[in-house]
């Protein structure tokens, strides 16, 4: 007999070593120091004959969403032990979050999925796409002449949770599917043990300054004959310039390596020769429109129109039925209405329109959207465009 339950205070360690487990790891963290972050309200424990199966969790997040920001349920932790996979336990497991997270009111849901296949079934759609790059130094050059007006400084680790998070804010500003770093990140990144080792490699924090202000970052680590882009956050294009500038002619490296660029990223236009940057991309976060009224109602639109939506969604009934969006770039109005459906639109691929991440005309071709009324998908791509493509440099 399963039973699904917040964990106890005192089950808290054992929780997390069961979820390291399941994923293949080793837990070797100090459990006192971990506790503060998790929400035990929030937290799941699949319980059978005293032992637990199984668990998850929702952190109470900010995510930026088109013209604003929005509360966000990011679950996190996913697991069920080894032991006792593929017996309907997640499934059971998911149901039970997702209802919680409708009860307290929380529009969306997100998380980061280990393996693509699994979330698409309880309606989380891709919400965000990043792409790994990779540049040889022999190719690297700018089109156009660079001459910045700012200069490279470097940062102590033990600074970046002072000197940086306003910087990410700042480069972030009106992109999608972010979430900003979170004060005890920023910490734990700075006392990483990598910055106490000694020897070669390591990871550094470099800033560009331009009138004595800091406008961008980058955080690297070196691995010869690689040097390997973490992240890099520039609020101004003469930040973005003079960064990439700074770890393409980095001295003793041949390559420059990239995690996570946005897709819509400046850099490739900046080359001389853009062919020769590899790009290969992915999926980000995974967002699961939970409150389909009330997530239309809190976002930006780019233009003025009335449509109706036919919303599918077989795991959340509350969602699944026609809704009528006024919207406009002031706000937005969102009703249930009986019928009269422009388009219809399964909730996964909603959550990708939703952010931006792919338009209607994309998800009409993938079959993923119907159009009833002629015209509805370019209008709808029309008032849901977005000026930066989702991107989720940080991960919760
Ligand atoms: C992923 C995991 C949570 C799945 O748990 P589970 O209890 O086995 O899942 P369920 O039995 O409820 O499976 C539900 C459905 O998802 C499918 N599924 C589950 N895991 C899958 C995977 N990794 N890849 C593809 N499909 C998967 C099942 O086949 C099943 O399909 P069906 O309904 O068509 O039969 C579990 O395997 C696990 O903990 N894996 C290791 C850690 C991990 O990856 N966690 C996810 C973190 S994001």
């Amino acid at each position: 007999m399963l039973e699904l339950r917040n964990i106890t205070p005192e089950e808290f360690e054992r929780w997390m070593r069961t979820e390291s487990r399941a994923h293949g790891n080793r837990f070797n963290h100090d459990p006192e120091a971990l506790r503060p972050h998790f929400d035990l309200a929030r937290s799941i424990a699949v319980v059978e004959d005293g032992q637990i199966v199984g668990g998850s969790h929702s952190h109470l997040l900010e995510m930026s969403i088109p013209g604003g920001t929005s509360v966000v349920a990011g679950v996190s932790n996913v697991e069920v032990q080894p032991t006792h996979t593929r017996r309907g336990i997640m499934t059971q497991m998911m149901r039970y979050q997702i209802d919680g997270i409708h009860e307290r009111g929380e529009p969306l849901a997100a998380l980061f999925a280990t393996e693509s296949a699994i979330y698409g079934r309880f309606g989380y759609g891709v919400g965000s796409v990043h792409e790994q790059w990779s540049i040889d130094k022999a190719h690297n050059a700018y089109a156009r002449r660079y001459d910045s007006p700012g200069r490279i400084v470097f940062i102590d680790p033990k600074d970046i949770g002072k000197e940086l998070p306003d910087v990410m804010r700042r480069s972030t500003e009106g992109r999608p599917a972010v979430f900003q770093r979170a004060p005890h990140h920023w910490e734990r990144d700075s006392r990483d043990p990598i910055h106490s080792g000694g020897g070669q490699g390591g990871a550094f924090y470099a800033a560009y300054v331009e009138d004595g202000r800091i406008d961008g970052y980058v955080n690297y680590r070196t691995q010869r004959p690689t040097v390997l882009v973490n992240e890099l956050m520039a609020a101004t294009r003469e930040a973005s310039a003079a960064l990439w500038r700074f770890c393409f002619d980095l001295d003793l490296y041949e390559r420059t390596e990239a995690v996570k660029r946005p897709v819509d990223d400046p850099m490739p236009w900046m080359l001389a020769d853009p062919r020769r940057l590899q790009r290969s991309a992915r999926d980000g976060l995974w967002v699961r429109v939970v409150d389909v009224r009330a997530a239309l109602e809190q976002r930006g639109y780019a233009a003025s129109d009335r449509l109706t939506l036919e919303v599918r969604d077989d795991f959340c009934d509350w969602n699944q039925g026609c809704f009528e969006l006024e919207m406009s770039p002031e706000g937005a109005s969102c009703r249930p209405v009986a019928g009269g459906a422009d388009l219809a639109i399964n909730v996964s691929a909603l959550a990708s329109a939703y952010l931006g991440s792919a338009t209607f005309t994309t998800l009409m071709h993938a079959g993923l959207v119907d159009e009833v009324t002629a015209g509805a998908v370019q209008r709808a791509d029309r008032a849901f465009a977005v000026p930066y493509k989702p991107w989720t440099p940080y991960n919760f």
